[in-house]
């Protein structure tokens, strides 16, 4: 390294200026820092911002559960119908008159299973419960009663049943396979 008269250096043979970064160049350099930065802090540091695939996410999530609470015999609508307590008592109302008889009063068994324990025999899934009592199963004496109380009974029908779940009445012996 060699300096020359000019203020040049001299490297290799080469000889080089050594001026200033130019400021356009130094303002995108400290500008992208600047930009990192704070694109770290709002999107990685905070729930405010969410990134384009967070929110493409969230958007079909919501999405979907719309279109399944839309539809009234989709297992999120009917859990969502266990939750509601207006539903539930008309439910209740429904079973005391047309189920009881043969399920008992709090729907303990009696010629029926008892709905209150973890054995079922045709499944204890939301959709399940509400396919046992619209079609019912003839030949071993549980009517379908989906044509006698309509729809909407027939839905609120199974959140009452749904929300005996864990209560384990004592009453008819198991039937069926323990569901949790
Ligand atoms: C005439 C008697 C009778 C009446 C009334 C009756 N059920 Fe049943 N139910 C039965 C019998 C018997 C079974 C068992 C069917 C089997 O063994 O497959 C049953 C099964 C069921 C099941 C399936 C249980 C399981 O373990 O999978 C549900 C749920 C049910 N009944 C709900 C109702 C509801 C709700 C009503 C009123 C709307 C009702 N039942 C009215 C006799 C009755």
């Amino acid at each position: 390294m060699s300096a020359d008269p000019n203020g040049l250096r001299k490297y290799d043979d080469i000889l080089e200026e050594d001026n200033h970064l130019p400021n356009w160049w130094l303002a995108i350099l400290f500008g992208s820092m600047l930009f990192a930065f704070g694109y770290w802090l709002a999107f990685h540091t905070t729930d405010t911002f969410q990134s384009p695939p967070e929110v493409y996410r969230a958007d079909v999530d919501a999405l979907k559960k719309s279109r399944a609470l839309a539809n009234p015999t989709s297992e999120e609508a009917l859990s969502a119908l266990v939750q509601n307590a207006d539903a539930v008592t008309e439910g209740q109302n429904v079973f005391k008159t047309t189920c009881a008889s043969c399920h008992g009063q709090n729907a303990e068994g009696l010629v029926g299973p008892n709905l209150t324990d973890k054995f079922w025999i045709h499944g204890a899934s939301g959709k399940d419960v509400l396919k046992s009592i619209a079609d019912g199963y003839a030949d071993k004496g549980m009517p379908a009663w989906g044509a006698v109380i309509g729809d909407d009974k027939a839905r609120k029908v199974t959140a009452y049943v749904l929300s005996l779940k864990g209560k384990n009445l004592p009453g008819k012996e198991p039937q069926g396979q323990p569901i949790d």
